[in-house]
């Protein structure tokens, strides 16, 4: 079983999307291994989103993802992590496909309510940045 990390984003807390959005991982078939609401960090944030640091848009990502508590979780199931991305739609909602998270919810690229780890090296790393080992179940 593979496992991916999961967040909720700030706008989707605002938006009281927590529930739909778990709904649709469970619905699929996915476990729900880990959860925690949390506010992040400046240092938290721009320690996930290392991988970015040098796109024009860093900064403002980091006030988003700063700008109110989210939703972290690990997910399990078979090819997870491809299959969760799938569910997500692309980042850009306008290019998501029907029916995905993003072309349901979100609102832009940046404000898009859902991060999914996306190989299973980003996973391992994403996972350990906010979960230990007994935290996961
Ligand atoms: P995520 O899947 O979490 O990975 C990086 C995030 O950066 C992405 O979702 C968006 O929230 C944000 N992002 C990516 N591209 C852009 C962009 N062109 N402009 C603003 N934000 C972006």
């Amino acid at each position: 079983m593979q496992k991916t990390l999961s967040i909720i984003k700030p706008d989707g807390v605002a938006k009281k999307l927590i529930g739909e959005v778990v709904s649709v991982f469970e619905s699929t078939g996915f476990r729900v291994a880990a959860m925690k609401m949390k506010w992040l960090s400046k240092s938290e944030a721009e320690g996930f989103y290392y991988v970015h640091r040098e796109r024009p848009f860093f900064q403002e990502l980091i006030e988003f993802m700063t700008s109110g508590p989210l939703i972290l979780m690990v997910l399990e199931g078979e090819d997870v992590i491809k299959r969760n991305r799938e569910l997500m739609g692309a980042t850009d909602p306008a290019e998501a496909a029907a029916g995905t998270i993003r072309a349901r919810w979100a609102h832009s690229k940046q404000n898009n309510i859902v991060h999914g780890s996306d190989s299973e090296e980003s996973a391992k790393f994403e996972i350990g940045h906010f979960f230990s080992g007994i935290e996961i179940f």
